[in-house]
């Protein structure tokens, strides 16, 4: 072969890798104001600002969102920029089409304060055997569901292979994310050693003053949905005491914002990793002091569940354990049970789905369930939720063992005239002492983990 034939050869090599480098990918969307908002994130392997275009029309995207930041940022040996933008002035129920570099991605808007829609939750979903992918994209892509929670433990990892894991599974997702908010909480495999880094970069979450992905919280029609991290707790050592204090402290104001206006958004749904309760065999994170200092704190540092009993949170969901358990409603190991136990539920329900696929198996239950444990599955799957409207929520476990039939299914519901009942208990409630500064969070730098 002549150097002519080699020289073009080289060039069109040459080409297509620059071209591959500059095509935005894993684009995926997420809820960050009201419905008439939209975020847009995306990753590039090359600097360079780009715009977002959208309308309703896909011939006359005539709509602009500039990009609010564009982050250079490293994993291992590969370098990524981390581009977001805003899609703002939406119209309610209206479909949109968007594009960045040429490539053309749609989603619907929600209606203006939409009272009912459907969500997909789950942890704990690698993108090695990744059980529940097929369907959770199918499914998404079919609307029967109109945004995804996924409660940590991501890709398994995010950084694995200088982040090429992430990258891979991101891509995987992108036809269902570019579509439908996909809003995420960090895992115990979200700690990459360098403060969470690909779980930061890759994400944006709603602010509420720290921008950072570890908490936060927005108002989706008659719920108020708070994330939170679990892994302050689980990495305190390494990182620090103060982003206990931080997100408590947020926390307890975030929720006293939502109990004053319970009124008109009567749902509080709560949710973050590693679980509050689970009847999980010979496991620390369910019943050894590593479930007792993220329950009800210890050694001086606040717990998350005082906050949730007085707030009246309605549900909480987690991962971490690789299964699926329903409680009956529970306030400091106190619990309650009876016909209609969550109408009007006395103390929060607790859902663990933590089973929606990934490299190790279904954790074993324990021979003895905790005496508020009111369903269990170690199928894997995904819960689905169809927030019907004010007074009622409809909960289902779907098992993609069991052809994707919902094997868990109940209600949770409440009298008109009790939507406000956890303001009176909110004041007259006795809020866990508090201490300590708003700071940056995750101070230090090194880690240890945990296999779940
Ligand atoms: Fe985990």
């Amino acid at each position: 072969m002549g150097l002519f034939w080699h020289s073009c050869i080289l060039l069109a090599i040459f080409l297509q890798v620059a071209i591959a480098a500059s095509v935005p990918e894993q684009v995926h969307l997420a809820f960050h104001g009201d419905t008439s908002e939209m975020a847009v994130i995306w990753t590039t392997f090359y600097d360079g600002l780009h715009h977002v275009y959208y309308g309703t029309d896909v011939k006359n995207m005539n709509q602009v969102a500039i990009e609010t930041s564009i982050k250079k940022w490293t994993s291992g040996s590969v370098t990524r920029y981390s581009h977001r933008a805003k899609m703002s002035n939406l119209k309610p129920s209206t479909t949109y089409y968007y594009k960045i570099e040429g490539r053309v991605f749609e989603f619907k808007t929600l209606s203006a304060n939409p009272q009912s829609y459907r969500v997909c939750i789950f942890g704990d979903l690698g993108y090695e055997h990744g059980n529940s992918t097929d369907a959770i994209i199918r499914n998404g892509l079919n609307g029967q569901f109109d945004f995804i929670i996924h409660v940590g433990d991501i890709a398994y990892d995010l950084h694995t292979d200088d982040g090429r894991r992430g990258d891979a599974y991101m891509r995987r997702f992108e036809p269902l994310f570019s579509a439908i908010p996909y809003m995420v909480i960090a895992g115990n495999h979200e700690n990459d050693g360098k403060n969470f880094s690909n779980f930061q970069e890759r994400f944006w979450m709603p602010h509420n003053g720290f921008n950072d992905n570890h908490f936060y919280s927005f108002d989706l029609g008659p719920v108020h949905w708070v994330g939170l991290s679990s892994e302050f707790y689980g990495y305190d050592r390494e990182y620090g005491k103060e982003s206990i204090w931080t997100q408590y402290n947020w926390l307890n104001t975030d929720l006293k914002a939502a109990v004053s206006k319970r009124k008109s958004v009567p749902w509080i749904i709560t949710y973050q990793h590693r679980p509050i309760y689970c009847s999980i065999d010979y496991n620390h994170d369910c019943s050894e002091f590593e479930n007792t200092f993220l329950r009800s704190g210890a050694l001086g540092l606040p717990g998350l569940e005082p906050s949730y009993i007085q707030s009246h949170v309605d549900l909480n969901f987690c991962g971490h354990q690789h299964a699926y358990e329903r409680f009956y409603p529970v306030a400091d190991r106190k619990y309650y049970t009876g016909k209609d136990v969550y109408h009007n539920a006395p103390a929060p329900t607790y859902i663990l789905t933590g089973s929606a696929g990934c490299h190790t198996p279904a954790a074993k239950f324990s021979s003895e369930p905790l005496d508020w444990s009111a369903f269990r599955s170690d199928d894997y799957g995904y819960s689905l939720l169809h927030i019907a409207n004010a007074t009622h929520i409809h909960v289902q476990f779907i098992s993609i063992n069991q052809h994707e039939k919902p094997t868990d299914d109940f209600w949770i519901s409440k009298d008109p005239n009790h939507l406000d009942a956890a303001m009176r208990s909110f004041k007259t409630g006795q809020i866990p002492r508090s201490k300590g500064t708003l700071s940056p969070i995750l101070l230090k730098n090194n880690f240890s983990r945990n296999s779940d």
